[in-house]
């Protein structure tokens, strides 16, 4: 090793030997190996020297970077030791510290809505039936007697999906499903018929005020068998009411309405009074429309491969939010989807709690 090569090497090894952490022990390597540090200069050198010298020079720097290159690895490991030795030396857990408290999770007034409805609908016998978010036009509308064209399709506000090429033609159009009601041409023709399902779930329209959010929740049930009529109709929505608002008494009524899978086709109302602005469930001098229900239309059985001259019965839907407001008195819709743990905490419900089931337990 010729004599400047020699020195280069006493001077790099005393530098790396002094590097006292991490971050000088890094300059002393960008000084050494790096692109413009001091050995790399002398390999730049080669290139000017005859081949003789070249062949020497080379092998003796190519050594020396090595072993500067080995030195440096040996240096760190021992820094990274001693570094971590003082960590584990001052760092300390107190394992007799109490646990730092967290935010108290808390069961959403939907969640909790959802299976007290549930629960009063299985009491009557029914089951519980599913359905996907993103739905073809046929289940959304046509096969619920809407046909293509129908002005009723418009009430919807309706998020479409892009059209998939795949899929030609108006009834494999994909949206957002805006109703439940979807649900009853699946489970009919999935289990035929007699059938009693309930279906809760998201449900999706564009349109965004107090008391509406383009995502919501409903709930809808279906029940079919022979003569099946509408005072079965009734005496489910009297009982499903009272149970869920844990009122004895409280009235309903029906009002005429129009929804194409429904022929007749009512709005439910529940009994209530108003008075200097508050509101009230129970009998009262007043009406507040719940949802929608009728005798599903003969077309709608026929279009799920069923005879509508055999079966026929009936179906109710209506907004999980709206009952889950009534109910709590919770004022607007927006605040369900707004994730506000302050608002959880006040509207939110105990794990284990079972706020009055009343009469549906
Ligand atoms: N699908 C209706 C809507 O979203 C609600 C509804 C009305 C459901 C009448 C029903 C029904 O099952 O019979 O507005």
């Amino acid at each position: 090793m010729s004599a400047n090569i020699e020195d280069l090497k006493s001077e790099l090894t005393t530098m790396v030997e002094a590097a006292n952490d991490l971050d000088s022990l890094e300059t002393v390597r960008v000084s050494a190996l790096g692109k413009k540090g001091k050995i790399t200069a002398q390999m730049k050198t080669l290139g000017k020297m005859d081949p003789e010298e070249r062949k020497t020079k080379g092998a003796a720097l190519n050594l020396l970077k090595d072993e500067i290159a080995a030195l440096i690895a040996t240096q760190e490991a021992a820094l990274k030791k001693q570094a971590l030795e003082q960590r584990l030396s001052t760092e300390k857990i107190d394992v007799s510290l109490p646990v730092r408290p967290k935010a108290k999770g808390k069961i959403h007034p939907i969640s909790q809505t959802m299976e007290e409805l549930n629960a009063i609908f299985a009491s009557m016998g029914f089951t519980i039936a599913e359905g996907p978010d993103i739905e073809d036009d046929w289940h959304n509308f046509t096969a619920l007697n809407f046909p293509p064209g129908h002005p009723a399709r418009e009430m919807h506000d309706t998020f479409y999906l892009p059209d998939d090429p795949n899929e030609q033609g108006e009834a494999a159009k994909k949206l957002l499903r805006t109703h439940t009601s979807t649900v009853q041409i699946r489970a009919m023709q999935e289990q035929g018929v007699p059938i009693k399902i309930i279906v809760m779930g998201r449900t999706y329209r564009s349109d965004y005020d107090i008391t509406h959010t383009p995502m919501f929740h409903q709930c809808e049930a279906l029940y079919i068998d022979k003569n099946i009529h509408m005072g079965h109709l009734k005496g489910c929505v009297l009982d499903f009411t009272r149970a869920y608002f844990g009122i004895d008494d409280l009235p309903v009524q029906f009002r005429p309405s129009f929804f194409p899978f429904t022929e007749p086709s009512a709005e439910m109302d529940i009994g209530c009074s108003r008075k200097d602005g508050g509101l009230k469930i129970g009998a009262g001098d007043d009406w507040l429309e719940i949802g929608g229900c009728g005798m599903v239309h003969p077309n709608v059985i026929k279009n799920c491969g069923l005879d509508p001259d055999e079966y026929q019965g009936f179906a109710l839907g209506f907004g999980i939010e709206r009952m889950a407001m009534l109910k709590y008195g919770i004022p607007d819709l927006r605040t369900f989807f707004e994730n506000d743990i302050r608002w959880l905490q006040h509207y939110g419900f105990d794990p284990l709690d079972r706020p009055n089931r009343a009469t549906g337990s």
